[in-house]
């Protein structure tokens, strides 16, 4: 076939009313008809041989050149009016050569139909957006708090006070003993309540994203990275609360950045220049022993001083058990009403267990508990037989109960009462007072007190003498 003219090719473009732009894969304009030229003001002349997003307003065509994948019926605004684009990958021989593109008006139904899409996705947005604000607002209270032991009714009472304040807060205490919950409690009585509780866990996010979910990242910052961005959870939290809980997991190198936020008041996402400044208030909660961290180097002194103004420990249940029943009541009620059940309760021998049990896990333990209970229950009556074998075995928990009055080899507080002086005359203190203790716990049988203390009596015998213990 003999090839066609530039003219007829000129005048078929023409003829088919079409505004027709080619460009090569760097996005630079090979080619404009006269039409698309006439529609945006300019001239063949001007327009060929530059990038074509200085020619065209919002033009995806030097996208398309570089992706390859078509683009049809797209809405493009273009000289106050929307317009159908649809944009075409040029492949020759197989091998991505540029793109081409045509611009029309929409026929007036499709353009109607565009609009209310557009209005539905808006609406759309609007819920999800109240929803997720919803979800940002801390569920629970004080009054979710469960407890009326003297302890726990004044650690309340503090934290009820401090919430008024604006100043950090650090919660510790063992896993399982409410400190999510306090967190929640005290933002949710705060001056800030209004604005978002923003919880973040430490421990569960990888090392190397924790610093863009902390304070976000600019667009194009790392491989992966989102469109445009993304706002980092303390830009998020803005006026509001931002909850580090599992802090003592924080890696050394995030404390660092976390101080100088803290200090500076302001932040900076990843990858950008942008200063950010921040009004949040932090609480931290962790299980682990910040201070030890700090002698060890593995936590930053300066940075446990500022989220340490306010401290709060949350006894753990073994230290409350008059709570016990209150609790269980409580958390009974919220089990039925998850289970469907009514009128679930512990029987008196299951109560009695409970009360000698050290849950090491504590609430969270006691729910779980209860919860498988519920779960396989066929009358209202949780009897022995429906709790763990662990709880049920008396047993062992006389063993752990007793054990727990032994001296224990990592109770920091008694390491915390030993003079500093040469290490052998502590090791000799630490040893004559374990002696005495064990000896007070086998109500002075040596023979069961070198037993327990993994030596020969003959041994313990001596050093009785030595320490000068009857
Ligand atoms: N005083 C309380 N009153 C009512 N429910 C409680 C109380 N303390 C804890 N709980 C419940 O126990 C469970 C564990 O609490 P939470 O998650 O706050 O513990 P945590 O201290 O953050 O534990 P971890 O260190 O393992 O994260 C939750 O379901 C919580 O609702
Ligand atoms: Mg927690």
């Amino acid at each position: 076939m003999e090839m066609l003219s530039r003219e007829w090719l000129e005048e078929i473009i023409h003829l088919l009313n079409e505004r027709i732009v080619v460009v090569n894969r760097e996005g630079i304009i090979q080619y404009m008809d006269k039409a698309y030229c006439d529609f945006i003001h300019t001239t063949q002349d001007e327009v060929v041989g530059k990038p074509v997003q200085d020619v065209i307003e919002n033009t995806r065509m030097h996208i398309v050149a570089k992706t390859g994948k078509e683009e049809i019926q797209d809405f493009q605004p273009i000289n106050d009016s929307v317009m159908v684009a649809s944009r075409f990958p040029i492949m020759i021989d197989g091998k991505l050569e540029g793109a081409v593109g045509t611009v029309m008006f929409p026929d007036p139904e499709k353009l109607r139909s565009f609009k209310n899409n557009i209005k539905q996705l808006i609406n759309d947005l609007r819920y999800y957006r109240s929803e997720v604000e919803k979800d940002l607002k801390s569920k629970y209270t004080f009054d979710d708090l469960v407890g009326e032991s003297p302890e726990f009714r004044k650690l309340k009472e503090f934290a009820k006070v401090v919430s008024g304040s604006d100043s950090s807060v650090l919660l510790t205490g063992e896993s399982g003993t409410g400190k999510e919950l306090f967190a929640n409690a005290i933002h949710n009585s705060s001056l800030r309540d209004d604005h978002p509780f923003v919880p973040i866990n430490c421990a569960a996010i990888p090392e190397e994203l924790l610093e863009s979910e902390l304070f976000g990242y600019e667009d194009g910052a790392f491989t992966g990275a989102k469109r445009g961005g993304k706002k980092g959870l303390f830009e998020i939290a803005e006026k509001g609360t931002v909850f580090l809980d599992e802090i003592g997991d924080m890696p050394l190198s995030m404390q660092s950045k976390l101080l100088r936020a803290l200090q500076e008041r302001e932040i900076q996402p990843v990858g950008g220049q942008k200063i950010i400044p921040i009004d949040v208030r932090i609480i931290a909660a962790t299980h682990r022993d910040l201070e030890k961290m700090v002698e060890e180097g593995t936590f930053r002194q300066d940075l446990y001083y500022r989220i340490n103004v306010i401290h709060l420990e949350i006894p753990p249940l073994r230290k409350r058990k008059d709570d016990i029943p209150l609790l269980s009541n409580m958390l009974l009620k919220k089990l039925e009403k998850k289970f469907y059940r009514k009128g679930v309760h512990l029987s008196t021998e299951v109560m009695e267990r409970f009360q000698q049990h050290s849950w090491p896990g504590n609430v969270r333990e006691l729910e779980n508990v209860l919860e498988r209970a519920i779960n396989v229950l066929d009358n209202d009556t949780i009897e022995l037989g429906d709790v763990p074998l662990y709880i049920r075995d008396q047993k062992s928990d006389e063993t752990s109960t007793e054990d727990s009055k032994l001296p224990s080899s990592n109770s920091e507080s008694n390491l915390a009462s030993l003079p500093i002086q040469p290490l052998k005359d502590t090791m000799a203190l630490v040893e004559k007072q374990v002696i005495e203790k064990t000896l007070e716990f086998t109500h002075g049988n040596k023979l069961k007190a070198a037993k327990l203390l993994g030596i020969g009596k003959t041994s313990l015998y001596d050093k009785c003498k030595v320490y000068d213990i009857k």
